[in-house]
C-alpha cells in the first residue's frame, strides 16, 4: 500500500513502476481514505506500542493506494524492493532508501508474510476486485511458468 506521503508527493507512479519493472503483476488497486478500523486491523500487531497513535494518524492523514501484486515469492520480493523500515538506513536502490528520510514517513506498507497478505487483502478488497490476466512477458520472465 502506498501511504499518504507517497500519494501526496506524487510518487505513486514511480513506486508502481518499480514493482511492474521487477516483473510483479498488479491485480488490484484503489485510491482510498483508510478508516481507523482498517488501520487497527492492518497494524494490529502494533496496537498498544508507543508509535501506534502517530502511525494511525499518519495512515489516515490522506488518501492511500492499497494494491495487490502477484508473482513468485511476491511477499519477500516486494519487501526487498521496499527496503528497511527506516528510510535513512534503507539500502540505496530500494523504494524507501531512494525516496524517503523518516521512519514516520516511509512511503509504503508491505505485508510481511503470505498469511498477513491474505488477511490484509481482505481489509481493502473483495474477491471480485482481484483481476486475472497475463503479463505478456510471463513466458520469458520465469524458467518454469507452470
Ligand atoms: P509496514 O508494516 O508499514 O510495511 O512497515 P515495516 O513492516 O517495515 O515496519 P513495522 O515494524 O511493521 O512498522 C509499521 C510502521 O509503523 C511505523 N513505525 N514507526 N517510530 C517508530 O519507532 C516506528 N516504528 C514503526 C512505520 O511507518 C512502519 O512502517
Ligand atoms: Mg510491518
Amino acid at each position: 500500500m502506498i501511504k499518504p506521503d507517497g500519494v501526496a508527493r506524487g510518487l505513486a507512479g514511480e513506486i508502481i513502476s518499480r514493482l511492474e519493472e521487477k516483473g510483479l503483476k498488479l491485480v488490484a488497486a484503489r485510491l482510498v481514505r483508510v478508516t481507523e478500523a482498517q488501520v487497527m486491523d492492518q497494524y494490529r500487531e502494533h496496537a498498544g506500542k508507543p508509535f501506534f497513535p502517530s502511525l494511525s494518524a499518519y495512515i489516515m492523514s490522506g488518501p492511500c493506494l492499497p494494491m495487490v501484486w502477484e508473482g513468485r515469492n511476491s511477499v519477500a520480493v516486494v519487501r526487498r524492493l521496499i527496503g528497511a523500515t527506516n528510510p535513512a538506513e534503507a539500502a540505496p536502490g530500494t523504494i524507501r532508501g531512494d525516496l524517503g528520510m523518516d521512519t514516520g514517513r516511509n512511503l509504503v506498507h508491505a505485508s510481511d508474510s503470505p498469511e498477513s497478505a491474505a488477511r490484509e487483502i481482505r481489509i481493502h478488497f473483495s474477491e471480485k476486485d482481484l483481476v486475472e490476466y497475463r503479463r505478456v512477458e510471463e513466458p520469458v520472465l520465469y524458467e518454469w511458468t507452470g
